[in-house]
């Protein structure tokens, strides 16, 4: 039943391999016309490529503003550009963990901005036309007054997102007046952005691209390795930061009521847990369902990866093994997880809300309905669940609203996904072709580019 395209004969087989042809040659044309820039902007007779661009952002960190990141310069690589990169973000820079792959850490050495960022005594031949600032915005103020080289870029771009209806009032003011433009990812932010008070013209839409090389080829499946005590049934998988935003009271108490024991399922959860081991974790969800009065006696199956185990997974591998991804979140920038879900295949269920409604549809999965839009409120048991990171939560998101998917309706498309594995899986495999067309490097950095060139045509008429 899961490898359905398997299991229906030579035919059916012979039907594949020619849609899979047709697929192919469709997507390769599709990117042809989606990344070649406009003649003019390549000019042949210059040694110097045509834009200046240092690009600044958690390069370092294993964030997903650091992903988010990589995924631009992987596509920026394929475009006469000089590109620069350095570190800014208050994340710690752990050198001793391995952050990045060994492919990352040395394309980092070869575009490292070096002493020209570091110093703030530049000569005046030391030059870039652009500076992305992509992190938080308070996270931009120092890189502004102590990188020599983001001093003098003469267009300023800033890349920011939040996961909610606001946009704290510290991050307006930054925002209207540290850089000339601001890119957003999706049109939910473009409104929200403007709602709260950033000047409406600097705003754009530039969505954030798939890490292609992880996600973009599917790697062998290894189920029964990768999925222990899972590996025999449907496999809901779920991966977040352990916060109230995620949805985890949500999560648990949906898949608790609408699965018991009987049912051949297996939640699957993966987390940076705050320091929590497995067990810990395990404990707490116990006594939120208790909270909650959800008998213990008779419940599916749940697993929890051990935290630390997350940098050891290759998480691609991870995705195609499972037969579903969910996440009931409150809100996302982007949701990064519920796109590289779905660049793998796999049928996704999320709330429809927030960043992910860029590409999360009807069409290429499951949207969980929003019943409303609250503000920050503690329910019960989440004392238990979340403990320590309720404060952290209360404090950025009191005041705020966000989205309060439908427990009901998440419950049943989980049942129907887990009823109906293989359309769910044609529904997913539609959406990993979007995801993949739309989303690439490549066809993300080309709106990039195509941006940039228009932007400096406009300043070099003006100067
Ligand atoms: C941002 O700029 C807009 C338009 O100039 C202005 O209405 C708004 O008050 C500004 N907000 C802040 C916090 O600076
Ligand atoms: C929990 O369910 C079991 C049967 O599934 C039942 O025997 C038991 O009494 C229930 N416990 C509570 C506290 O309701
Ligand atoms: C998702 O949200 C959009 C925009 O609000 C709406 O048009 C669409 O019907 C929603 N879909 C679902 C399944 O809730």
């Amino acid at each position: 039943m899961r490898h359905f395209w398997y299991t229906k004969g030579t035919g059916r087989t012979v039907l594949k391999l020619i849609f899979c042809f047709v697929t192919v040659v469709y997507l390769t044309f599709a990117f042809e016309k989606s990344f070649r820039l406009p003649e003019e902007y390549i000019r042949q007779d210059s040694t110097e490529p045509p834009l200046s661009l240092l690009w600044a952002s958690e390069f370092k960190s294993q964030t997903g503003f650091g992903s988010e990141a990589w995924s631009f310069v992987q596509g920026l690589l394929h475009y006469p550009v000089k590109l620069r990169l350095w570190h800014i973000g208050t994340e710690p820079w752990d050198k001793k963990a391995k952050v990045l792959s060994d492919e990352r850490s040395n394309l980092l050495q070869r575009l490292w901005c070096g002493k020209v960022c570091s110093s703030t005594k530049l000569s005046p031949e030391e030059k870039v036309d652009f500076l992305v600032l992509h992190s938080v915005p308070p996270d931009w103020i120092s890189p502004l007054k102590e990188c020599g080289l983001c001093k003098k870029a003469k267009i300023k771009v800033g890349r920011a997102m939040f996961e909610t209806t606001g946009v704290p009032q510290e991050w307006v003011k930054l925002l209207n007046s540290t850089v000339d433009e601001i890119w957003v990812p999706s049109q939910f932010h473009k409104k929200t952005f403007s709602n709260n008070g950033v000047v409406k013209e600097k705003i754009r839409v530039v969505p954030q691209p798939i890490d292609h090389e992880s996600f973009g080829t599917l790697p062998i499946q290894q189920r029964a390795s990768l999925l222990g005590n899972c590996a025999n049934r449907f496999v809901f998988l779920s991966i977040f930061k352990w916060e109230v935003r995620k949805g985890v009271d949500i999560l648990l108490k949906a898949y608790m009521q609408e699965f018991s024991a009987e049912d051949n399922v297996c939640l699957l959860l993966l987390t940076r847990g705050r320091g929590l081991s497995a067990n810990e974790i395990k404990q707490r969800v116990m006594k939120f369902l208790s909270k909650n009065n959800i008998n213990s006696s008779n419940l599916p199956q749940l697993e929890v990866f051990e935290p630390n185990k997350k940098d050891m997974l290759n998480l691609a591998s991870l995705y195609v093994s499972v037969d579903a991804f969910v996440l009931p979140t409150r809100g996302e920038g982007w949701g990064r997880p519920i796109m590289e879900a779905m660049a793998c295949g796999t049928p996704v269920i999320a709330t429809n809300w927030s960043g992910q409604t860029e590409y999360l549809n009807e069409k290429t999965g499951f949207p969980i309905p929003v019943e409303q839009v609250v503000t920050y409120a503690e329910g019960p048991g989440f004392a238990e669940l979340y403990r320590d990171e309720l404060v952290i939560s209360a404090a950025s998101f009191k005041n705020q609203l966000w989205a309060k998917p439908s427990e009901q309706k998440f419950r049943s498309l989980m049942r129907w996904v887990f009823k109906n594995p293989s359309i769910a899986k044609k529904v997913a495999l539609r959406g990993r072709k979007e995801i993949l067309t739309k989303f690439s490097p490549r066809v993300v950095a080309s709106m990039v580019v195509r941006r940039l060139l228009e932007l400096k045509d406009a300043t070099m008429k003006v100067a």
